[in-house]
């Protein structure tokens, strides 16, 4: 009988490699489940594919590097961006993709299971973005999976693509991350792009301020594990103290759906408006960041401020994506 081989090595055996493929690149055939599995070489690299992948959508807008290719897009939570833009960024570079969104018409409305459905999946497709309600879901499905999962957000655990498409943003338009202070604002308890976010900056020097309501704290254990690699953090629960210092302001929404007592929202929701009265004791060189969707904490008035880089930020997120889409199935 032959040996057991866990499904991860499995996956990058194919005899059948078309011209062109880089088995040896760095991603190829890998999962992208937490930001905790990338180093700062990594980062260099993923960004300078994502600037190649913006160069090409400026000058062809689309092109055949992930022709033949399919990507199954499993959304158990409702996405516009995420989604939306994983479908992009594989249209962009002409392979195709089987849309599953909120799984109310899939068999999962059925009862079927997690890891079923994406032995499913693999069947037909060639990699799986996955986002879903509990935490360590996109880590258990890649347990079962031959071919790439992509976490798209698992439940408040993680959102590593938002986070690496979140630092890139940074990197281009300040030009650095090492010395910046960034302060994180809103819903830090629940919020997994913020949990994705300070992970992934405690491989620069930077300073981190956590404000938010008294109910909606940082976790405790992430404070601890950036503690023990010696980040500076500091916790507010009001902006003005440490808005003059801030480079980064990145902002995040009350997350209702996560909250088992619905008066607790009541109580958090509103606490913050940014403004452009907000701005004024802003540095003239800082940006303003929210993962989006904004559901009142930004101010429709701010956008037209030259900080506001929100919706710069979306688009930086396409790029990313192609990136990573390309390098997992050995094309960058
Ligand atoms: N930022 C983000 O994850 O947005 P969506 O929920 O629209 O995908």
């Amino acid at each position: 009988m032959a040996a057991f081989v866990p499904p991860n090595e499995r996956r990058v055996h194919s005899p059948h490699l078309p011209l062109g493929d880089h088995r040896e690149a760095p991603f190829y055939g890998k999962d992208i489940i937490s930001v905790s599995q990338f180093t700062r070489d990594d980062l260099e690299y993923i960004f300078g594919v994502a600037k190649e992948m913006r160069a090409m959508v400026e000058r062809v807008g689309t092109f055949d590097l992930l022709k033949g290719k399919i990507l199954a897009n499993l959304f158990y939570e409702p996405s516009t961006r995420t989604s939306s833009s994983f479908l992009s960024a594989m249209e962009r570079l002409g392979g195709s993709v089987i849309p599953i969104s909120e799984v109310t018409y899939s068999s999962v409305a059925k009862g079927e299971s997690l890891p079923d459905t994406i032995r499913t999946l693999e069947c037909y497709a060639d990699v799986i973005v996955i986002r879903h309600p509990e935490v360590g879901s996109a880590k258990l499905a890649a347990e079962y999976a031959r071919k790439p999962i992509i976490n798209g957000g698992d439940g408040i655990g993680e959102h590593p693509t938002q986070a690496l498409l979140d630092l890139f943003t940074i990197e281009e338009e300040l030009g650095r991350v090492d010395g910046l202070t960034v302060t994180m604002l809103g819903d830090l308890k629940y919020g997994r792009t913020v949990h994705s976010l300070a992970r992934l900056l405690s491989l620069f020097v930077v300073r981190l301020n956590y404000v938010s309501p008294d109910i909606l704290h940082m976790p405790a254990d992430l404070i601890e594990e950036l503690a023990a690699k010696g980040v500076s953090q500091k916790e507010y629960t009001n902006l003005d103290p440490v808005l003059a210092e801030t480079d980064v302001l990145y902002v995040t929404r009350v997350q209702k759906e996560r909250f088992e007592d619905l008066n607790d929202y009541e109580k958090a929701k509103g606490a913050f408006l940014i403004s452009p009265e907000t701005l004024q004791e802003a540095k003239e060189e800082m940006i303003v960041m929210h993962p989006l969707p904004r559901v009142g904490e930004i101010s429709l008035e701010l956008d037209s401020d030259p900080r506001a880089a929100y919706f710069r930020q979306m688009e930086y997120g396409l790029y990313v994506r192609m990136a990573l889409l390309a390098m997992v199935l050995g094309k960058a």
